[in-house]
């Protein structure tokens, strides 16, 4: 039962639907984060964070589903990959089937809850949702099969890089309270304790990718002035800090939890490596957006509504790597995607996705 979508951007490609899902679902998603990972729920809370008009989603779906790219997001691949349908929003109406796995992702979220407070769902309302989920499916499946149900899913994040870029783009004043190491130990004590949540209702598989080279999205180097051709690097330092730490806690997460396992995917040196050499990828160009204004279309005004009228849209996104000012095109995505599912397991990480999804 699959119907096809053609793109218009590779007009002969036509791409696989799972309306229903299929018969060999390997096991259930569920995702947490920011904008990397938002399929749409901020369709439905009262913010400026959100994707929900032309141009975005124009290359896959046809409409503006919500999603910060022209197209799919790293976990619709994902979804695709483990034979599951689309994971829907968690805020979408009407929504209360959560056997294949539900999405909280948020754009603008992080795992501290002062980050972009008011505008986005931080990472502890997504945890109070998700206990709100499981119980839900306990009441549903039954207690046994729910217990399986959310020890074979798969938990994937995307969580961090709005704590660290928002004092910056905002102006707030909260890193000069805090050192580097301080400020990087709250959002990992943030992100430990949600991790340890799930693991108590049943969790045991789950997905990271590392934060990616944050000061060299357009946006990034429009906070370096944007002329220079020179990333924001005074980021740099807290993102580093955050994998190195993200890494060291999911291993000793490993050796402390009885049935812990993780896969962790370096989206750091994915991301500069397109960034700097976007012809090795099947890019053209890795520095400006395809959608925005500014240097390097490095303003957040991509669709015109969010306070400037005017931006420019490239006529091929096939050959960006940037979408908008801070988030990847849909070939990216996919080209992510598919290193996370097949890939040789992450740098310190023990699974790809797709052993993950078939582990016991
Ligand atoms: C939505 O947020 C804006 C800006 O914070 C506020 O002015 C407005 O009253 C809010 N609307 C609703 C319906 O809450
Ligand atoms: C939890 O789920 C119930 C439906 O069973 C819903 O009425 C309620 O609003 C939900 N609460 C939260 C915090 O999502
Ligand atoms: C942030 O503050 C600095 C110094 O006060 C100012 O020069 C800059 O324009 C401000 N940036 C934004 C985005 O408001
Ligand atoms: C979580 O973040 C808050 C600030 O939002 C901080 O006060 C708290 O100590 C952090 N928790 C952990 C366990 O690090
Ligand atoms: C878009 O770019 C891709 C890759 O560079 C190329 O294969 C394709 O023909 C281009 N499409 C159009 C409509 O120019």
């Amino acid at each position: 039962m699959f119907y096809c979508i053609c793109s218009l951007v590779i007009p002969t490609k036509c791409y696989r639907h799972y309306p229903q899902p299929s018969k060999d679902v390997i096991a259930s998603l569920f995702v947490f984060g920011d904008s990397l990972f938002d399929a749409g729920n901020n369709n439905y809370i009262n913010t400026s964070g959100q994707a929900n008009y032309y141009p975005y989603g124009e290359t896959f779906f046809k409409y503006p589903s919500g999603r910060f790219c022209d197209g799919r997001i790293i976990p619709d691949f994902i979804a695709e990959y483990a034979k599951l349908p689309f994971i829907p929003p968690y805020l979408y109406p009407g929504n209360h089937n959560f056997k294949y796995g539900v999405n909280f992702a948020s754009a603008g979220s992080g795992a501290l809850t002062g980050t972009r407070q008011g505008i986005a769902i931080d990472l502890k309302t997504q945890l109070d949702y998700f206990k709100n989920v499981s119980n839900q499916l306990k009441q549903q499946m039954g207690y046994a099969d729910a217990k399986i149900l959310l020890s074979r899913a798969v938990y994937i994040f995307s969580v961090g890089s709005n704590d660290y870029s928002f004092p910056f783009d905002t102006n707030t004043t909260i890193l000069d309270s805090y050192t580097t190491e301080q400020y990087v130990g709250m959002v990992i004590g943030n992100i430990t304790k949600v991790i340890q949540e799930i693991y108590k209702i049943g969790g045991r598989k789950f997905g990271f990718l590392s934060l990616g080279r944050l000061g060299c999205s357009p946006s990034g180097r429009v906070l370096e002035g944007g002329h220079s051709g020179a990333c924001f690097e005074k980021l740099t330092p807290f993102v580093k800090l955050h994998n190195r730490q993200l890494s060291m806690l999911l291993k000793e997460l490993y050796t402390k939890l009885k049935g812990f396992k993780y896969s962790l995917v370096d989206f750091y040196s994915f991301a500069e490596e397109r960034i700097n050499h976007p012809s090795k990828y099947g890019f053209k160009e890795g520095k400006v957006a395809c959608c925005g204004s500014g240097p390097y279309r490095g303003h957040a005004s991509c669709g015109g509504r969010r306070g400037e009228k005017e931006y420019e849209l490239c006529e091929n996104v096939t050959d960006y790597v940037f979408f908008d000012f801070a988030h990847p095109t849909e070939k990216v995505n996919g080209q992510f995607a598919t290193e996370a599912w097949s890939g040789k397991p992450g740098f310190s990480g023990t699974y790809n996705l797709k052993a993950l999804f078939k582990s016991k």
